[in-house]
């Protein structure tokens, strides 16, 4: 134990007792000023405080679709991408085999299972224990709600237990609109299940993205919304309806297919950042994909020799 303070040293100190205190100012994401700290400190690893928006890179298919296409091989797939997105969303599987512990990227961690594409693919349990998501560092826990489907009830209840575990230790849950065959992908339906996601207390969501009123589902949700990828489309129209997402107020994207099943994942990962953290016109940023995209061609013949 170290002694008392010297009076000399005592007597040195200097309090500034004529300025005020320097009042940590309010924390910019939507709905997030309420959270405490360690929330705050996780929701600024994923979300970019100079952009306040974030690319999520969405490789977790595996759990429920085994190799399905672009993902044969994570271990080749993503790596080369990671340095490109702000957060990784995946299983811990994917994460322990694939992924380097000093990739120095956050992780929103899929903390459910118990389905399979040969199944149905909406009964699920929470079987990832919040001490395994703390051991791997996890900056959030996900798990998706079929709002209005046959497993509306066990899925939001998977929900609201996995908040009240996150809540215990600071980790933000990342809501998932998940949505069943049955369901029309309409303002009226993403507004529902992403204001109750909201409302059931998950830090942030993800959802669809519509065409019509999209701003809408914006306004009614009080925590930032990350738009889903949903099925591989061409890379300019992936990057037509990143740029919509975003200009009517989503937060970011947590894109899987239409980045890694892309003709060329590195460059559309960079197109993507650029709709997302500089607002580039999606035309931009498709010349940008091409630029890129005849570059790393380039590259490989060279490699090739
Ligand atoms: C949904 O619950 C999962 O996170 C999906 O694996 C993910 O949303 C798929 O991403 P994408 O639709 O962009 O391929």
């Amino acid at each position: 134990m170290p002694g008392a303070e010297p009076k000399q040293e005592q007597e040195q100190k200097d309090f500034a007792v004529a300025t005020p205190f320097q009042q940590v100012p309010g924390f910019a994401l939507k709905g997030c000023e309420g959270l405490d700290w360690g929330m705050k400190s996780r929701m600024s690893r994923i979300f970019n405080p100079k952009s306040g928006r974030t690319v999520m890179l969405a490789f977790d298919h595996g759990y429920i679709y085994g190799p399905t296409t672009g993902l044969e091989r994570m271990d080749l797939t993503i790596p080369p991408l990671v340095p490109h997105v702000d957060c990784l969303m995946c299983t811990r599987g994917a994460l322990r085999t694939c992924i380097l512990p000093d990739c120095g990227k956050p992780v929103c961690l899929r903390s459910s299972s118990g389905s399979s594409i040969l199944k149905d693919m909406s009964y699920e349990l929470i079987s990832v224990d919040i001490e395994d998501a703390i051991r791997l560092g996890a900056s959030a826990i996900t798990c998706q709600v079929y709002v209005g489907g046959e497993h509306e009830y066990e899925t939001l209840r998977n929900l609201s237990y996995l908040i009240n575990q996150g809540m215990k230790y600071g980790i933000p849950t990342l809501g998932v609109t998940a949505i069943g065959r049955e369901m029309v992908r309409d303002s009226r339906y993403l507004g529902l299940a992403t204001r109750l996601i909201a409302e059931v207390g998950a830090q942030f969501v993800k959802t669809y993205y519509c065409e019509k009123d999209f701003d809408e589902v914006v306004a009614g949700c009080p925590i930032p919304i990350v738009i889903a990828g949903g099925k591989k489309l061409p890379e300019l129209d992936a990057l037509k309806m990143a740029y919509n997402a975003i200009s009517q107020g989503a937060m970011g994207v947590d894109m899987g297919r239409n980045v890694f099943c892309a003709d060329d994942p590195i460059a559309m990962v960079q197109a993507v950042k650029a709709v997302v953290h500089n607002d580039e016109k999606p035309e931009k940023a498709f010349d940008l994909y091409q630029t890129l995209k005849n570059e790393n061609k380039g590259k490989a013949k060279c490699k090739k020799g």
